[in-house]
């Protein structure tokens, strides 16, 4: 099946959170073998349901299959980073593809669903936050117009990380 065959949809009830919650562990586990312990590599099918409500989730689906994800938050208080806390900022949070569909542009129109869902929703900037030694990452958001932002340390981590945000495009209006 080619990526033409892949729809991006919100996330629904009938959708499996364990199925979910092994491709999280799926598509993160390379990253564990170079060393940094991502949350995604391990954690719990309840980590994954609050992670995915916190906002709204979006999935990625060829056929019946659940293939890759993206959940989007608003601004919020958590400790450790300032840039969060602004209230025009929204950001991407567990963000993964099944390794076998990587590269094939799902990644890449997760991310464009979720700069669409936040224009609309009235911010004007959308950041993530990745490990600074996965330098892969930082390239891949820097290519996709983000910038870097911030340096926080997150509890229980054993890298530091950047945050990088881009600008959104403002909705047109008046057509
Ligand atoms: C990050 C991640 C979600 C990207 O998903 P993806 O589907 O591979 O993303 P894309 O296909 O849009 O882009 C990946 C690369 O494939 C390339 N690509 C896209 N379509 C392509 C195609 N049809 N043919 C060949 N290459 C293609 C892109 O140019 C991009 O190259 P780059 O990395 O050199 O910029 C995925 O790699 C993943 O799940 N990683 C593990 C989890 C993770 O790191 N999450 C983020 C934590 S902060």
């Amino acid at each position: 099946m080619s990526d033409a065959n892949v729809a991006i949809r919100l996330l629904q009830n009938s959708d499996s959170l364990a199925a979910l919650t092994e491709l999280l562990h799926r598509a993160y586990a390379p990253l564990g073998e170079m060393g940094m312990n991502f949350k995604a590599i391990v954690q719990s099918v309840a980590e994954t349901e609050n992670r995915a409500k916190r906002g709204v989730c979006f999935v990625a689906v060829a056929g019946e299959e659940l293939i890759g994800t993206i959940s989007l938050w608003p601004p919020h208080n958590d400790p450790g980073s300032e840039w969060y806390h602004r209230p025009e900022v929204a950001s991407a949070n567990q963000f993964a593809v099944e390794p076998q569909w990587q590269k094939q542009g799902i990644g890449g129109r997760l991310l464009a669903r979720g700069e669409q869902w936040a224009r609309e929703a009235g911010y004007s900037e959308l950041a993530v936050d990745t490990a600074l030694p996965a330098t892969h990452l930082i390239d891949y958001y820097t290519r996709h117009g983000f910038r870097q932002v911030e340096f926080v340390t997150w509890p229980l981590r054993n890298f530091s990380s950047v945050i990088l945000s881009k600008t959104l495009d403002r909705v047109a209006h008046g057509r």
